[in-house]
């Protein structure tokens, strides 16, 4: 007979996780579930299609983004522990309980393009000890290099609801029963492999990077005949969450770097609850993560909705990339 498999709670539990903060991210997880629910009645729930709205940001707002920002917000603002959210589709930091001893912030649905196409898309999250010194509303409560998160997850919307989740252990991987409606460890431990022959990158863009990258991604698509003498595949989800998630399961490297569109924004990803949260993952997984200089969990954030330049997966083929954009 196959072993029980555990779930969130008795493994949070097992690992030292404090009572306080397994209850909080059970509360974020309780949340998605709900999100789950939505997405998965889709068209029969009204929920796909477009708001008449923009976010802080100037995207405009996906009727699920609205609705999968609210059902966090509501779980985080009902629960003490939490001092302060932040959300890609908030223009500021919200203030919780002045006694709670996290902040969250989150990505409500990532992949927004993939809604209506019923394409991947995931919820990300990361949680930070709150600052004592700083006010609840105040954005210095999130200005914490990524190396202080605390937790780092994502629940990934897809063919099976998956929630990939560190507390500073392994990476590891629960599945939603839906009989059951718990998230089941699957996977005690990802581990990215250290090389691959797999990049996702938005070559669409291509005319626009910095000409060190060109080069980069053209030695790639030489293959065997060119330098790398390597065949190399290419996969594009569109969503970062279901991008990163085949890295971690089978290996790759993922790659949104800056470009010269928009002088003014650089780089799409943003470092708070985007590439942070992921970089966690990633690098408890055995990958590295970096923008075009650094280690991403090392950099000091400036701003709430800043956007930075992702490098991330299989740490030999990260190594490769950096090469190239240091010479
Ligand atoms: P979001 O839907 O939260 O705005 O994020 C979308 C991000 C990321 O998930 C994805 O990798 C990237 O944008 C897709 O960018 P392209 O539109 O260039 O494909
Ligand atoms: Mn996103
Ligand atoms: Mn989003």
């Amino acid at each position: 007979m196959q072993n029980p498999k555990k779930n969130l709670a008795s493994l949070l539990r097992d690992h030292g996780v404090s009572s306080e903060l397994q209850l909080l991210i059970e509360s974020i997880v309780d949340a998605t579930k709900e999100i789950a629910r939505a997405v998965n009645q889709g068209a029969l729930a009204g929920v796909l299609g477009s708001t008449q709205d923009e976010n802080i940001q100037g995207e405009t707002q996906k009727k699920l983004d609205v609705i999968a920002n609210q059902i966090i917000k509501d779980a985080l603002l009902s629960n003490e522990q939490v001092r302060a959210l932040a959300s890609e589709e908030e223009d500021g930091v919200i203030a919780g309980n002045n006694h709670g001893n996290y902040v969250v912030a989150f990505d409500p649905l990532d992949g927004s393009s993939n809604i209506d196409v019923n394409g991947q898309i995931g919820t990300i999250f990361t949680i930070y000890p709150a600052r004592k010194d700083v006010a609840s509303n105040s954005e210095l409560q999130f200005q914490q290099q990524g190396t202080q998160q605390v937790c780092a997850g994502y629940v990934l919307y897809g063919a099976s609801t998956l929630l990939v989740i560190t507390t500073g252990g392994p990476t590891r991987c629960f599945t939603l029963d839906s009989i059951s409606q718990q998230f089941l460890l699957t996977n005690s431990t990802l581990e990215i492999p250290q090389d691959t022959q797999e990049f996702s990158v938005n070559m669409a863009n291509q005319r626009f990077w910095q000409p060190p990258f060109k080069r980069y991604v053209e030695e790639l698509l030489e293959g065997e005949a060119g330098t790398r003498n390597k065949r190399f595949n290419m996969r594009w989800n569109a969503s970062m969450v279901g991008d990163m998630h085949r890295v971690l399961v089978r290996g790759g490297i993922f790659m949104y770097p800056s470009d010269t569109r928009d002088a003014k924004q650089p780089a799409k990803l943003r470092l708070l609850y985007e590439a942070n949260p992921i970089a966690m993952l990633v690098e408890h997984a055995g990958g590295k993560a970096f923008n075009e200089q650094q280690r991403i969990l090392e950099i000091e954030p400036q701003a709430l909705h800043q956007r930075v330049a992702v490098i991330m997966g299989s740490a030999n083929e990260v190594d490769v990339c950096l090469k190239h954009l240091r010479h």
